[in-house]
Parts: C-alpha cells; sequence; structure tokens
C-alpha cells in the first residue's frame, strides 16, 4: 500500500489513505503523517473501526493520550478511550432548537483546563443516514486575516474559560464533586502561539470562554461576539462526512469544531475518542 495526503479543502485539513492502521507504521511515515497534521491542522485516517487497544497504540504516533474528565464515559479496559454516543434516543431528546446542544457551539476541546488537550482524536463507530458532520474552523487563518487595529487590540488580552459559560444557550454536563473541583475557572490568552509551529491563533470557545479579564461585560461581550461572527466564515470552514471507521486527529490549538446535530431520531452516531496531552497556552 502506498501512502496518499491530499487536502480535504483550501481551509484546513487533509486525508491520509493508503495505510492499514491495524500495524505499526515506519519511522518515515510517522514523520511524514505528523508533519502533514501540523500544516494541516487536521487529518482524517481513512481506516476501518480499531479496537480501543489499537486505536490507543495510532494516537501515540501523534502524542501521549489523556484521561478524560467525565468518568462515566471511560472504556474499562483502555480507559484513555472513551466512547461518546450523540444518538437520539427518543423524539424528547431532540430540541427544535439545535443550539440548546452542547455539541452544536463552536469550540475547542478542553480549555476548561489549566492545560488543554492539544489534539483529539475521534473514530466513527456508527453514523446517521444522513447529517452529523463536524465541522471545524481555522483559527490561524483568522487570526491572519485580523486587520492591523485589532490585532493590536486582542495580542496580550487574556480570557476565562469556565465550565459553563451563560453566553451559550446550551447548559454544560453535570459534574460529580470531584470533577467539580478538578475544574475551577482558568484564564487563557485570548490569541494563543502555537507551541510547534510558533503561529498565532484565535483561542476563544463559544462554550466555555466567559469573558476577556479586565474588560466591563458588554464591552467583553462585544469583543467576543465579534471575533467569532469573523472567525466561523465559510472561508475559515470545513465540513467533515463522516464514514464509518474514520478517524479524524485535530489540533485544538488553532481549530474550533461544532457537530450538525440535525439527524434522525433513532439512528445511531458514536465515536470513540482520545485526547492527547497538551501544555500550558502562552
Ligand atoms: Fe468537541
Amino acid at each position: 500500500m502506498t501512502l496518499r495526503i491530499t487536502p480535504l479543502s483550501g481551509a484546513l485539513g487533509a486525508e491520509v489513505s493508503g495505510l492499514d492502521w491495524t500495524r505499526p507504521i515506519d519511522d518515515a511515515t510517522r514523520a511524514a503523517v505528523t508533519g502533514a497534521f501540523l500544516e494541516a491542522h487536521l487529518l482524517c485516517l481513512r481506516a476501518a473501526p480499531l479496537t480501543p487497544a489499537e486505536f490507543v497504540r495510532v494516537a501515540r504516533y501523534f502524542g501521549e493520550p489523556q484521561l478524560q474528565l467525565l468518568r462515566e464515559y471511560r472504556d474499562t479496559h483502555v480507559p484513555e478511550v472513551s466512547v461518546l454516543d450523540s444518538s437520539y434516543k427518543t423524539p424528547e431528546s431532540k430540541p427544535a432548537d439545535l443550539s440548546r446542544l452542547r455539541l452544536t457551539g463552536w469550540h475547542t476541546d478542553d480549555s476548561y483546563f489549566a492545560v488543554p488537550a492539544k489534539a483529539t482524536m475521534l473514530q466513527a463507530l456508527a453514523l446517521p443516514e444522513s447529517g452529523g458532520e463536524t465541522c471545524f474552523c481555522n483559527l490561524q487563518t483568522a487570526y491572519a486575516d485580523l486587520s492591523e487595529e485589532l490585532k493590536a487590540r486582542v495580542d496580550g488580552l487574556r480570557a476565562v474559560h469556565s465550565y459553563d459559560t451563560l453566553r451559550t444557550p446550551a447548559r454544560a454536563q453535570q459534574r460529580s464533586t470531584v470533577e467539580k473541583q478538578e475544574t475551577p475557572d482558568v484564564v487563557h490568552p485570548l490569541i494563543r502561539t502555537h507551541d510547534e509551529t510558533g503561529h498565532k491563533a484565535i483561542y476563544l470557545n463559544a462554550n466555555r470562554t466567559d469573558r476577556i479579564a479586565g474588560l466591563e461585560r458588554q464591552e467583553s461581550d462585544a469583543l467576543l461576539d465579534r471575533l467569532h461572527a469573523h472567525m466561523t466564515q465559510a472561508r475559515y470552514r470545513y465540513d467533515h462526512a463522516w464514514r464509518v471507521g474514520d478517524i479524524l486527529v485535530w489540533d485544538n490549538r488553532c481549530l474550533v469544531h461544532s457537530v450538525n446535530m440535525d439527524f434522525a431520531v433513532g439512528q445511531s452516531r458514536r465515536h470513540q475518542r482520545i485526547l492527547l496531552k497538551g501544555s500550558v497556552p502562552v
């Protein structure tokens, strides 16, 4: 089989095909794939569903797997792997207003931690017949396109990330007492510099970024809203239509993502996920 890496869109992303992910890859292949990851910010590894143990082995090519906060989703035998089931089990579970669902908000995983995951890996195990795409925006390009005036205004600002914020219509999931203790508010730079490439990106999570430190609520809201409207424009965006077995690995340091939750009730949408350890945002 031959490794092929091809762009998925003009905004971000590359497809990796021609590899058997149930077998180890050599160092040269690994270097080509991880290099493409830093350049494209998101890779789609075409694969068949893997066992949790195989999935962790693939994850280690990209970084160090970490445990996720919510214990109930962890795999019993391979706790770094969690299974996320976003299916609608009953008609009542699908609201008329989909913005009330957490997954539809443009977010970067884990930003409520002082040391957020650098990347997320998701493999599709079951998919609805239509809908259910995961959508991404490239916040490195979105930052680069800001006017010099706006760059000067936002560079150096810091933002408070909370487990939940009233800025979004969707409420966060309940946490246990231990999980609450592990998730106090944290402060991150609003513009973060990628620790591996040195490129700057907007670091804004619609589900967690509550306010800009030192600004009045009204001024903070206005600036966050303005950045959000800018960074989610179509030209920065790629929507991934999943195939069963697809593994997406994306860079949480420079992308946000959201899910098109408009799919049929009773159809399964299930993924297995691994988060990769990151560093303190600067
Ligand atoms: Fe997410």
